[in-house]
């Protein structure tokens, strides 16, 4: 299942220049590239002459050549040359995808193009902005993307996969948890009151003592997390919203569905502390980076169990209201997706 009206993360921005890439994203093979202004170009990674990627072909210019006939694509898709020949068909194009480049990623409208409205790009500011430190990252997971979107949220999973880096057990035992359920949206809010600091938290905060540590999850459909988390010292009012003499941190997580049973996963960590100091952002990068890759391999193996018990039953736990709240939601738009693409066919 594929919600297609929407901005997706395609490619981190670094991760684009004059050199095509190659990337899968819905089931659909797209090439992506930059013109030599730098702007980003998506086509279809597929030559209309004789379906060649044209990810395997170079740029002139801002022309994509393919690399089998030397046929050349402008950046409107049409075909701008055909080596030894003046006259050049009508279908001779390749489809074009809307790109927008924003917060260091490379976002792609997967939909009609008539509706593609860069305003609904999801907020992720905290990227760019210069009073956040901040480092993304890109992860490849061999899983469906909505158990990525499970996972997080539904943060007790700290105490157990994580309980060496973000995670212990007062996380599972002792969060006082609100699900807030909009039309479109799912904010989860955990809090952890005059509990011990997990070990991540201890090594960029310098936490001796208890916490009160919250954990607000803000889902957006289809696949996008924010992460507002962090910790002071108990008693000093951060339940009451003053959050000082502590850390806080925003983890960022876009989705991108590149098959059913597998997915593209871009993330970033920004925090509010020492923002200007590389070797904090870097710390606090590597720590998360290796609770992700806790998940990663929990996703993947989740997955394979899907496939050789062929989807089993399950059962729910009250942990899963907002897992449940934003399945619910992504049922609801794909269901209103497929009945308006079924007007629109009639
Ligand atoms: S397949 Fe691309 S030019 Fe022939
Ligand atoms: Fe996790």
């Amino acid at each position: 299942m594929f919600l297609r009206n929407y901005w997706y993360v395609a490619a981190s921005d670094a991760e684009i220049g004059r050199s095509p890439l190659g990337r899968m994203i819905l089931g659909e093979p797209i090439v992506l590239f930059r013109t030599e202004q730098g702007a980003p170009v998506a086509f279809e990674d597929r030559c209309a002459h004789r379906h060649l990627p044209l990810s395997m072909g170079k740029l002139v210019g801002d022309a994509l050549q393919c690399h089998y006939h030397g046929l050349r694509f402008g950046v409107d898709g049409r075909c701008v040359r055909i080596p030894g020949q003046e006259h050049i068909p009508n279908g001779a194009r390749v489809r074009t995808y809307p790109v927008v480049e924003r917060y260091h990623w490379i976002w792609i409208w997967m939909g009609d193009p008539a509706l593609a409205d860069p305003a609904t790009i999801t907020d992720f500011h905290w990227l760019d902005d210069p009073k956040w430190g901040a480092k993304s990252s890109y992860l490849h997971v061999e899983a469906n993307w909505q158990l990525v979107v499970d996972n997080l949220l539904d943060l007790t999973h700290l105490a157990f996969v994580h309980d060496s880096t973000i995670g212990n057990m007062a996380l599972a035992e002792h969060a006082k948890v609100k699900v807030d359920r909009g039309p479109n949206s799912v904010v989860v809010t955990r809090w952890i009151i005059d509990q011990e600091a997990p070990p991540t938290f201890k090594k960029v905060g310098g936490f001796s003592g208890n916490v009160d540590r919250w954990q607000i999850v803000d889902f957006a459909p289809p696949a996008f997390l924010r992460l507002d988390v962090g910790a002071t010292p108990t008693g000093t009012g951060a339940p009451e919203g003053k959050r000082v003499g502590g850390i806080g941190m925003r983890n960022l997580n876009a989705i991108t569905p590149e098959t059913e049973t597998t997915s593209h996963y871009f993330w970033g960590q920004a925090h509010d502390f020492d923002i200007n100091d590389p070797a904090t952002t870097e710390k606090i990068f590597e720590q998360i980076r290796a609770a992700f890759l806790q998940d990663v391999e929990v996703f993947s193996a989740q997955q394979r169990n899907l496939k050789l018990f062929a989807n089993p039953a399950q059962i729910d736990i009250a942990a899963d209201a907002g897992v449940i709240a934003a399945r619910r939601i992504l049922g609801r738009l794909y269901d209103q997706e497929r009945a308006a693409a079924r007007v629109a066919a009639e």
